[in-house]
């Protein structure tokens, strides 16, 4: 959540704090600033709450950056909060998103003699970008030089001569000041660093002596504010709302250079206009991106999600996963049975991810709703690995059972969303989901980024056993790679999901249901539905149709069914046919082209094997979203529910 304020004049201490109190609704658990001074760059961060930062009351300053951290890589710690710096503290950079080769970099830093001081992927930014900066340095000092039109020796960017304007080529002077790097071209070595990343960025970066910003966007949010005498930079629009409303969206690949009085945005070595836009959101619309609730907007966010939750850990080619666990084949030839436990829509999940689990990597599993959970019926614990699936990591009723399964000297795995959660450190090993936080309390993104988390641990659980075949995983990991944009397909016949909720809306009743993996997801959306729009749904593997709830269907009860791969949508579909009979409404969610016939509504669902019912799943929560808004419920904070539940 990085907000980045260089101003004209201006002070930016107090514009960066109240950027990031503008960001705090989304969870963090640090935070820091950098303020750019004449011959360092001075740093205040530390674990726990903006107020909590040991803040000067005035700073001169009038370029900084700001962070507020939700952990990835490196529990929260003072020494893992952004902003990062550099061994000269010249140098400051706040970075959202992950960096994929940070071992490799930071083993070449290393051994050049670069001292690390965080457990964080984020510190080889600044420890490059020295490097890159001393060697621009040294190369102007030994004849060569930094032209006028901002071209450094050695640099291959150039501000003419690549196409561009003369007026862009005016725009583009570095700053000139004294200081450590003061006339280093700062564009081109950012441009030379985030080169050399691999993964997911967006960089925020300052330098001692220098009033501008360089940033850079691959895979992660970055937005430039553009106001009277200041430019802002952020990950959202929410942090500098209250100063101007008109933004530029920075593309992947974007490198800009932000002054008070001047943005340059370079991609691929040249000069280019970005669009500017103006926001007409109130602030309150602002945090939630402009959708009407936090919950849609993290239904849109799944794409996103998704990618962070595979990035840097999937080979396809070798058809294996690097997960950073230390579940290693001699500890996992020895597991006999695998118990999953877990609440709500994590124990929704935990139910997806058996089926994978004993398909893929051939594993007795069982999956149990944690507040049941006991460790009996004669297992042997040096035979049983205990997954505790929990986005928030602290729900009393998983803890507990956790802590039940480690007493009996089970190993405990967390599959959590929360880095230094009481789960992820209590637990001998944690799997982080990296769905980024999650406000409203229905649990959405979090839903589908468990599934696919745990799908990774099926393909490593399933190779290190000699259960997978690699070409068999490469076929599950393709399918896993094409989920972020078969969602996104979902996501773009949104409209269309608003339109039936709208139809079938107070109906008595809706069932939901499926088989197998689409068993799981039929519970899934009927309790979303239930939380949020406060109506009676029920979810159910549709084979148990026949032996009872048969009698309440009516044609007042819309049946929502899931008849895709990974879902037996051919006797699922016999199951519709008996709803169908009974002039109870069919929504379909689809790849059984044998089915349309029987369906009201046929959402179609992309290819994708195994995962479509995730994908479907989708669909269902924009469903139980637009029947919730209809019936004008408080969708973000449901009555009587928690998002975190922390009593037993
Ligand atoms: C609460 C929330 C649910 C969530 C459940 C488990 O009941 O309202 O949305 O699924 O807790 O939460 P966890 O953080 O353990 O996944």
């Amino acid at each position: 959540c990085d907000a980045g304020t260089p101003t004209g004049g201006g002070r930016a201490l107090p514009v960066l704090v109240d950027g990031l109190r503008n960001l705090e609704y989304r969870g963090y658990d640090s935070a820091g600033v950098a303020l750019v001074e004449d011959d360092a760059v001075a740093v205040h961060k530390q674990q726990g709450v903006i107020d909590d930062l040991d803040l000067p009351n005035a700073h001169p300053a009038t370029c900084g950056v700001g962070h507020t951290r939700w952990s990835t890589h490196g529990k929260p710690t003072d020494a893992n909060a952004h902003p990062h710096t550099d061994c000269t503290g010249d140098v400051a950079v706040v970075h959202n998103g992950i960096v994929e080769n940070y071992d490799a970099l930071r083993a070449e830093l290393e051994a050049a003699g670069h001292a690390f001081s965080s457990e964080t992927d984020t510190e080889v930014v600044p420890h490059l970008l020295e490097a890159e900066l001393a060697a621009r340095r040294e190369t102007a000092t030994d004849g060569g030089r930094v032209d006028e039109d901002g071209e450094s020796a050695g640099a291959e960017t150039s501000a003419d001569g690549d196409g561009s304007t003369a007026e862009d080529a005016a725009a583009y002077r570095t700053a000139g000041a004294a200081g450590g790097f003061g006339d280093v071209d700062l564009v081109a070595a950012v441009e030379a660093v985030v080169s050399r990343l691999e993964g997911s960025y967006a960089v925020a970066v300052t330098v001692a002596g220098r009033e501008e910003l360089v940033v850079a966007r691959q895979d992660s949010p970055l937005v430039l504010g553009l106001g009277e005498g200041a430019n802002f930079v952020a990950s959202d629009v929410t942090a500098f709302v209250e100063h101007t409303r008109e933004v530029a969206y920075l593309a992947d690949g974007d490198v800009a250079r932000v002054t008070g009085d001047a943005v340059d945005v370079r991609h691929d070595g040249a000069w280019v206009d970005r669009e500017t836009k103006t926001v007409d959101w109130e602030a309150e619309a602002a945090e939630k991106g402009g959708y009407d609730h936090y919950m849609l907007k993290e239904i849109h966010e799944q794409p996103g999600a998704l990618r962070q939750t595979l990035s840097g850990r999937v080979d396809e080619v070798a058809g294996d996963v690097d997960l950073d666990v230390d579940l290693s084949s001699e500890v996992l030839a020895d597991v006999e049975e695998i118990q999953l436990v877990a609440c709500g829509t994590s124990y929704h999940a935990g139910l997806y991810a058996r089926r994978l689990l004993e398909e893929f990597a051939d594993v007795r599993v069982t999956v149990e709703v944690a507040s049941e959970y006991e460790f009996t019926g004669g297992r042997d614990p040096w035979e049983t690995l205990v997954v505790a699936v929990t986005q928030s990591g602290e729900t009393a009723d998983t803890l507990s059972a956790m802590r039940k399964a480690a007493k009996a000297g089970a190993r405990t795995l967390a599959v959590t969303n929360t880095v230094g959660s009481t789960a992820a450190r209590e637990a001998d090993d944690a799997l982080y989901i990296r769905a980024g936080p999650e406000i409203g309390v229905a649990a959405t993104k979090t839903f589908a980024a468990q599934v696919t988390a745990l799908s990774l641990l099926t393909v490593h659980i399933g190779r290190r056993r000699g259960a997978l075949s690699s070409e068999r995983a490469s076929n599950l990991l393709e399918n896993l790679r094409g989920l972020p944009g078969a969602v996104q397909q979902l996501l773009d016949a949104s409209e269309r999901l608003e339109a039936v909720a709208s139809e079938y809306v107070d109906e008595d009743a809706y069932f939901f249901v499926g088989r197998k993996l689409g068993a799981a997801v039929a519970l899934e959306g009927a309790l979303k539905l239930k939380e949020i729009a406060y109506v009676h749904a029920e979810g159910f593997p549709s084979g148990e149709l026949k032996h009872g709830t048969l009698a309440l269907v009516t044609e007042d009860t819309p049946v929502l069914t899931v008849l895709t791969e990974g879902a037996r949508p051919k006797e699922t579909l016999n199951n519709v046919k008996e709803v169908e009979s009974r002039g109870a409404p069919v929504i379909g969610f689809s790849s059984y082209d044998a089915a349309a016939n029987y369906l009201d509504v046929e959402i179609p669902i992309p290819d994708l094997g195994a995962l479509e019912p995730l994908v479907a799943n989708v669909g269902l929560q924009l469903f139980a979203y637009h029947v919730a808004n209809e019936l004008g419920r408080a969708i973000d904070k449901p009555r009587n529910l928690a998002k975190s539940v922390t009593v037993e």
